[in-house]
């Protein structure tokens, strides 16, 4: 019977380190969050879905500024047919006004850091 803390003792121990891996793994990907999507003002959608924007926004922007001052092209129509005008500064960060919390967070995640806002204007956060 003298042996029953050890086996117990020896079992909890057991039980803690292989559930570890997962408390910790679980902590991680709570620290990788995606940006919420409710620091978007008053609108429901983006101009694409979002698994394209999340992945394709940057090369769409390119072909947006090579639309705009190369071609003269300046709207945009997206995969439903909903027109947009070409502007970074007066499309994306209309909606998207926490620039800080919006794309800076990912961007700081992912280890970029565009330089676009030497030139364009950033809003002044959420409205
Ligand atoms: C050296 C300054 C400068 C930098 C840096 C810069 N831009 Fe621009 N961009 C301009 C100017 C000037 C225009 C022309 C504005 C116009 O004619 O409407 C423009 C136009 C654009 C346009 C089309 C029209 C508009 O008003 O949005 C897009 C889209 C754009 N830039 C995206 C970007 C992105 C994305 C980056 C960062 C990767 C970037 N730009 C960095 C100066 C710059
Ligand atoms: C009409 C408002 C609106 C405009 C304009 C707009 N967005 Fe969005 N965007 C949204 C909304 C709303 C979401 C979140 C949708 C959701 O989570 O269901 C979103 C999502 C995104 C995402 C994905 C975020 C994630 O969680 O992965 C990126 C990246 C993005 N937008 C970038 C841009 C860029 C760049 C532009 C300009 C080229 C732009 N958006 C223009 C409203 C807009
Ligand atoms: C869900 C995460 C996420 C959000 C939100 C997001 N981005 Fe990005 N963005 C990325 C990643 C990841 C990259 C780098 C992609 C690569 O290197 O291929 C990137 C790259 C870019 C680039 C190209 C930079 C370069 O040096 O090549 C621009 C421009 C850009 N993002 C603009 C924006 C703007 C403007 C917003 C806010 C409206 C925004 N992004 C929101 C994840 C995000």
């Amino acid at each position: 019977m003298h042996y029953g803390f050890p086996i117990i003792a020896g079992l909890l121990i057991f039980v803690v380190a292989i559930t570890a891996p997962f408390a910790v793994g679980k902590a991680v990907t709570k620290q990788y969050k995606q940006p919420e999507p409710k620091k978007v003002v008053g609108e429901k959608e983006c101009i694409e879905s979002v698994e394209f924007m999340r992945t394709e926004h940057m090369q769409l922007l390119n072909e947006w500024r090579d639309w705009a001052l190369r071609d003269g092209k300046r709207i945009y129509t997206n995969h439903a047919g909903k027109q947009f005008t070409i502007s970074l500064q007066n499309t994306c960060m209309k909606c998207h006004t926490n620039k800080a919390e919006f794309c800076d967070k990912c961007h700081n995640d992912a280890g970029v850091s565009p330089y676009c806002w030497d030139c364009h204007v950033q809003p002044e956060g959420l409205k």
